[in-house]
Parts: structure tokens; C-alpha cells; sequence
């Protein structure tokens, strides 16, 4: 059996696409097999891809939730405004950004949860800004409230701070975890980023 993981929230803009694909080749740098489910019709995460052919264990990419699940992880990517389907048990990542609608949205993923256990991303945080603490301050008081209240539970809160790195490693089709020496070179806080990305990618490999 597949261990599946949901990258996903209702607004577009987040980082699930970023999130979705930094895991993925994360799971493969580890020797993992790999399905990623691109969900999004714009297919944005499709030339991240273009090289998997002549790896010798490529991660497969398709469209759509198949049922013969045969890799040791599958990746979903959702698309935005889209519901989180619970026929698909799976571990979802609840991504958001420090924003009221984005948190609000959020906050009704969690009480509205039907999953046993997820996580909640604050994404693209900056912690020199005032309202971006009250407002991941707000979220955290949210889960907190419905681990007493409600059977699902949250394993993972973490705040991930906003980083020109993933940005960088985007335009050139990569991932932090498929750079070449030479793109590490350019990328100088790869290292960094990379490093914040493996303890909450290690956390959700524990529990989903
Ligand atoms: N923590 C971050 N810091 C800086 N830029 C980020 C961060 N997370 C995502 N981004 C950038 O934000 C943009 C949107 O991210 P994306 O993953 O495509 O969002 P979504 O899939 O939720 O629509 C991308 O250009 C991505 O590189
Ligand atoms: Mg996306």
C-alpha cells in the first residue's frame, strides 16, 4: 500500500504546486518510489518532470487518482478551489499563507476535517511583519481548539518563511532537492531552505 500525501488549501498561490514537487523528489533522493498526481489542469508542475525519463527510477507523473497504487509514496497536488477528496485516504498538508481569507479557509479545513490526522503549513511567512504573527497566532489557537474538539488530529504545525530560493530554483525547472553543483552555486541559501524543508518533510513521513 501506497503512503499518499496531500498537498492542498482552496486559494491558489500558497506554494502546493512548490511544496508538492520539493517532497517528491525529496521522497526519491531518499530511494523512495514516487507517483506525483498532478491535479491541476495547467499541469504547472509537468516540466519539473522532463528529465524523470532517463532516470533509472523515474517518479511517475499522471493526472489523475488511479486506484493500482503500487510506489512506496503518491504525491497528490491539488488544484485550487477544489475540495479535498476523502475517498482518497490519504495524509493531508494543509498549506497556508499569512493572509485573513487563506487562514479562514484553512481554519474551516480543519473543522470541516473527516482525515484522522494532517498538517498545517503557514507558507511564505515573514516574521519581521505584525499581523502575519496575530494571524498565524490565530490559525495555530484554531487547531489547537479542534485537536480537544473534533477526532481529527493535527501532527504538524510549522511556519515556513518566505525564501527567493524556491523562486530561483523554479525558473530553471528544478527542485532544492535536484539542483546540479553548478545550479547550488547559484542558489546560495539552497542549503537553508533545504534544510527548513527536510525536518517538516521528515515529520510528515513519520505520520502520514
Ligand atoms: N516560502 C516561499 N517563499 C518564496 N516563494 C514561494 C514560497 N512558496 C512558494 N513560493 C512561490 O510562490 C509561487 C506560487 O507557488 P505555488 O507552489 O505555485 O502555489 P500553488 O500551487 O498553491 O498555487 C511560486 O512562484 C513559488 O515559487
Ligand atoms: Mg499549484
Amino acid at each position: 500500500m501506497s503512503k499518499i500525501v496531500s498537498m492542498y488549501s482552496k486559494k491558489g498561490g500558497v506554494g502546493k504546486t512548490t511544496l508538492a514537487l520539493n517532497f517528491a523528489f525529496y521522497l526519491k533522493s531518499l530511494g523512495k518510489s514516487v507517483e506525483f498526481i498532478d491535479l491541476d489542469p495547467q499541469q504547472s508542475a509537468l516540466p519539473f518532470f522532463k528529465d524523470e525519463q532517463s532516470s533509472d527510477t523515474p517518479i511517475i507523473y499522471s493526472n489523475n487518482v488511479r486506484h493500482t497504487l503500487k510506489t512506496d509514496f503518491v504525491v497528490i497536488d491539488y488544484p485550487p478551489g477544489a475540495t479535498l477528496d476523502h475517498k482518497v485516504k490519504g495524509y493531508p498538508v494543509l498549506i497556508s499563507n499569512p493572509t485573513k481569507m487563506s487562514i479562514r479557509d484553512t481554519y474551516l479545513s480543519v473543522i470541516n476535517a473527516e482525515h484522522e490526522r494532517y498538517a498545517v503549513v503557514m507558507n511564505r511567512y515573514q516574521g519581521n511583519v505584525r499581523d502575519n504573527k496575530l494571524l498565524s497566532d490565530e490559525l495555530l489557537e484554531a487547531v489547537k481548539k479542534s485537536n480537544v474538539t473534533h477526532s481529527a488530529k493535527c501532527n504538524l504545525f510549522t511556519v515556513l518563511g518566505l525564501r527567493a530560493g524556491f523562486q530561483s530554483a523554479e525558473n530553471i525547472d528544478k527542485t532544492l532537492f535536484n539542483l546540479s553543483s553548478e545550479d547550488k552555486k547559484r542558489i546560495s541559501s539552497y542549503a537553508q531552505i533545504r534544510d527548513e524543508l527536510t525536518d517538516v518533510f521528515d515529520t510528515i513521513i513519520k505520520y502520514c
